[in-house]
């Protein structure tokens, strides 16, 4: 007899984004002739931008031709592209980090679930409330939970209600607790965390040594020159956090998939004696064990983003979808909306009509205007009564929501 994992019957819902996927095709079978705009899930529209295309040919063509192919490359990622990350993302910012302190790989939403695996079953694990739904559910299916509860929090996670009155910030716990979850800019409500603030974390990690696990997916979007884009800006973090980066939200790699996990040398874990361990080593152990890393030419591509020209496209596409973000901000209020979020981030928090509930917001919104946004309450209990639009549609759908939530005026 086959024993399944028991952590997968306590995920009470299917994932988020295919169950919007579901009503949505619902109600597109329903109204053929329905134009829907879809400001749901964080998937960018824009293309591929030329320099990366072009690299991307390139490579290719060097996969077709005897002396320049390649087969497996390294697990953790061609150097050219570890070093064109250090260089740009870290040393230009007067962070150190080490070229094999950087592992490359398929996606953010993988690494932030995979790195579970290094992790022992009895950490204390804190996350906020709402959050982007992995988190949670890689805990739960890692086994690391109890049962969900009445009040929709699985057991013995120690969760961090972020809400209007603390900015939507997470609050440091009042108990002790192993591994952190932070995200920032922050998706779902697009709340930023300043260095002083994140320092307060560091400290917290440090003084009870707990590991952070930080999600900078969006880092890109920041346009505050005092906010912090990754957390090794801060003192301390090189011995307690793990970051998440990506190319999908910078450089439009949703579908292409290549993103990175900077895993320092210093950040130690303990086994049962209470003996430290560097994390480290048992990353590079794990990725060369279950990994094959990323395909070259997907690399050559990602590496285009750190050319001049490179720079440039990608820095006019995150402007493009920030002016998204602004325009459906200020329609959105016009018609009296609460908005937050969409600054420093690509995603825009709103308080629903009239009190109403997520979901019912989310079902309002399909079947009144034909709009779809992510109802709050899937990324946790305190994102009900909210809900999540993304910036990441292209300008005529833009246009197109601002003339339909007119209608809600
Ligand atoms: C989202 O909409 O929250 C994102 O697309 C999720 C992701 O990046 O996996």
């Amino acid at each position: 007899m086959a024993f399944l994992n028991e952590g997968y019957l306590k995920l009470k819902a299917g994932y988020l984004f295919p169950e919007i996927g579901r009503r949505v095709r619902e109600y597109q079978t329903a109204h053929p002739d329905a134009r829907i705009i879809r400001m749901g899930i964080g998937d960018v529209t824009r293309p591929l931008a030329p320099s990366v295309i072009k690299a991307f040919h390139e490579a290719v063509e060097e996969m077709g031709n005897e002396s320049t192919f390649k087969g497996y490359g390294p697990e953790q990622g061609y150097e050219f592209l570890r070093k064109a990350i250090v260089d740009n993302e870290f040393i230009s910012r007067g962070v150190n980090i080490d070229i094999d302190e950087i592992f490359i790989s398929d996606g953010s939403k993988c690494d932030t679930g995979n790195i579970l695996d290094i992790f022992g079953k009895n950490n204390r694990v804190a996350i906020a409330d709402p959050v982007y739904p992995v988190y949670v559910d890689t805990n739960v299916m890692d086994g690391r939970t109890g049962p969900m509860l009445e009040n929709g929090y699985y057991e013995n996670i120690v969760y961090m209600p972020c809400k209007e009155e603390n900015n939507f910030l997470p609050q440091i716990p009042s108990q002790p607790v192993d591994i952190i979850y932070l995200c920032f800019p922050n998706n779902p409500t697009g709340a930023t965390i300043d260095k002083a603030t994140l320092k307060k974390w560091v400290d917290f990690a440090l003084e009870h040594r707990a590991i952070i696990l930080y999600d900078a997916a969006y880092e890109a979007y920041i346009s505050d020159a005092t906010l912090p884009h990754s957390i090794f800006e801060i003192e301390g973090a090189r011995e307690c956090a793990i970051e998440f980066r990506s190319f999908s939200k910078t450089a439009g790699f949703t579908g292409t998939r290549c993103a990175y996990t900077i895993l320092p040398k210093s950040v130690k874990a303990y086994d049962p004696q209470g003996n430290a361990h560097p994390l480290h080593a048992l990353w590079l152990r794990r990725q060369t064990t279950k990994f094959n890393g990323v395909s070259y030419p997907v690399q050559k591509a990602a590496a285009a983003i750190y050319t001049d020209t490179g720079k440039k496209e990608v820095r006019d596409t995150i402007a493009y979808y920030m002016e998204n973000a602004a325009i459906m901000r200020k329609s959105l209020e016009s018609v009296g909306f609460k908005v937050f979020g969409g600054i420093n981030a690509p995603y825009l928090w709103v308080k629903t009509k009239d009190n109403m509930g997520s979901w019912e917001f989310f079902d309002y919104l399909l079947h009144k205007l034909q709009i779809v946004g992510t109802p709050g309450a899937g990324f946790g209990p305190s994102g009900e009564g909210y809900i999540r639009f993304s910036a990441f549609a292209n300008r005529d759908s833009v246009l197109e929501f601002t003339d339909r939530i007119k209608k809600l005026a």
